[in-house]
């Protein structure tokens, strides 16, 4: 599936509630936060098959078209097939996510951007239901 979304204005705090089934066959998906394409100051993407760690969370940021380092952990509780709920979150200087099991992925916010205004779904997942709170 794909979903993209311009001219958002999300703030410090504001919280994206992501909910959706994982394909049974999923290779990967992606939700990405930040301002465009080549902008992304979240990239968050659940791999299965991934070459070096089979099943694994990468996440990374974008800027002006290059990425940065990735961050990787192997904790990756979103499984194929499942329902899972996802909540994302711009805290200050960190970008916090909400996994089912209870624990929260944290990744820095690079360009220390203040406002979300691109929002992009992507993937083996098909998504039910998507809110800003
Ligand atoms: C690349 C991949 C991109 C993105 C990036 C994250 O290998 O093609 O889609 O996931 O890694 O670092």
């Amino acid at each position: 599936m794909l979903l993209e979304m311009k001219h958002l204005s999300l703030m410090d705090g504001d919280r994206l509630k992501v909910k959706g089934i994982i394909q049974h066959d999923a290779e990967s998906f992606k939700i990405e936060l930040g301002c465009g394409t080549d902008d992304i100051a979240l990239h968050f993407n659940p791999r299965y098959d991934d070459d070096a760690d089979g099943s694994v969370i990468v996440c990374n940021s974008k800027t002006g078209g290059s990425w940065g380092d990735e961050v990787r952990d192997t904790h990756n509780p979103l499984h194929r097939g499942r329902v899972i709920k996802l909540e994302l979150t711009l805290a200050g200087d960190m970008f916090e996510v909400e996994l089912p099991d209870g624990q929260q992925l944290q990744f820095p916010n690079r360009e220390n951007v203040d406002v979300i205004n691109y929002v992009r779904i992507a993937g083996d997942f098909k998504l039910t239901s998507f809110k800003i709170c």
